[in-house]
């Protein structure tokens, strides 16, 4: 059954008030994986944004597994606990329950921050040898990096379940696995980055292997009280390539694997891939995607409320996530909220900020 942009759900033991979700978004101001002061600030604005959720932005696995230098990582004790102290105060400050999106960056790691150029690191850039399902190169120009061996495998699978265990202790509401965009997990379900002739590639099943691999390893170190998701990919933009019906399998497969929900994105596998820009590109894919009975997310330029309601109401997925429009107005769903005559908890201090947005309304001193 549709349920409404303003009505809770249930994914696994949690339970969210709405089914507005802000985006992981990167903000590559970590040091060596730490969150910041920017964190603190970022993420405790974020959480008062009217969301029944946050997700706190791709968060490594392992170093050489960051996108970039600033990127966030889970791989250390200061790492665990520089994201705490945020977490905490997102926590005391916030309304919103808080998730964390695990990732390794695969072949497209070991670059430039988006600002200084969002290039491959250069010699004298710090960079480091990067790991794929095959030796090919995300794009020209681009590491080639090295196609991984069993010894590879055992490592990652165990870094997820070792992340995985610090964001349970930090209290994480929910944990949700990065498997789009061309990163580490996406680039062993596309055809166009795996050209592996073992167990790990070839057919479809070959190919969701490893991701269900590392499901399976996080399921087992999480508690059905903390949900457990997956960003999935809907389709490559390529033709040939990766495309709804394997997210459908995609789902399929996670969920039996122990996931309780998907968000289906896209695009992001090779450089010359362009992924459209029309708005809620992802929709419909999401909608063939739910109808294997999993709740779904779907993300994609979703900008107004009555679209995001739209969405929901109209079934094609369970929940939204925005990215850019929850920067552009970090009160999104309090403003989603009125337009729908809908209401969302505020912080005690900023509780007269609702009944001031009405036409006539008194503010008392
Ligand atoms: C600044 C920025 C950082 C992003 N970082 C991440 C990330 O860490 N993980 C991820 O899965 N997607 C990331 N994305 C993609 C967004 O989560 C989202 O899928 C995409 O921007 C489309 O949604 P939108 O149209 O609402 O912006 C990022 C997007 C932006 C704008």
């Amino acid at each position: 059954m549709p349920g409404t942009l303003f009505s809770p759900i249930k994914l696994g033991g949690l339970e969210l008030d709405n089914r507005i979700v802000v985006s992981p978004m990167c903000q590559y101001s970590a040091v060596d994986g730490c969150a910041t002061d920017w964190h603190l600030a970022h993420l405790g604005m974020l959480a008062n944004s009217g969301a029944g959720l946050v997700i706190v932005e791709a968060t490594h696995v392992e170093r050489h597994g960051r996108i970039t230098h600033g990127c966030m990582g889970l791989y250390s004790d200061e790492s665990e606990a520089a994201l705490k102290r945020v977490i905490d105060f997102c926590r005391r400050a916030g309304t919103a329950k808080l998730g964390i999106q695990l990732a390794h960056a695969g072949r497209k790691a070991s670059a430039q921050r988006p600002w200084e150029g969002g290039r491959p690191l250069k010699p004298g850039q710090d960079p480091w040898d990067t790991i794929a399902p095959s030796a090919l190169p995300f794009g020209p120009g681009w590491h080639t990096p090295r196609a991984m061996a069993a010894h590879d495998f055992a490592r990652v699978r165990g870094a997820f379940a070792a992340a995985a265990q610090r964001a349970v202790r930090i209290g994480f509401d929910a944990i949700e696995l990065h498997m789009a965009h061309g990163y580490l997990a996406h680039s062993f379900m596309s055809p166009i980055a795996n050209r592996r002739a073992d167990e790990y590639g070839g057919s479809l099943e070959n190919r969701m292997r490893f991701p269900r691999e590392i499901a399976e390893a996080v399921r087992q170190v999480v508690p059905h009280t903390i949900a457990l998701g997956a960003r999935i990919t809907g389709s490559d933009w390529i033709d040939g390539a990766w495309a709804p019906a394997d997210a459908v399998f995609c789902a399929k497969t996670l969920k039996a694997a122990g996931v309780d929900y998907v968000d289906v994105s896209s695009g992001g596998i090779s450089s010359d891939a362009r992924t459209p820009t029309t708005q809620g590109y992802n929709a419909d894919i999401a909608a063939q995607v739910r109808a294997t009975g999993i709740a779904t997310r779907t993300v994609g330029l979703i900008v107004t409320a009555q679209q995001a309601e739209a969405i929901v109401a109209d079934g094609k997925a369970d929940m939204v996530a925005l990215a850019r429009a929850a920067l552009d107005d970090p009160h999104w769903g309090w403003h989603a909220a009125r337009t729908l005559g809908a209401d969302v908890k505020r912080p005690n201090q900023y509780l007269r900020s609702a009944p001031a947005l009405w036409p006539g309304a008194a503010v008392a001193r």
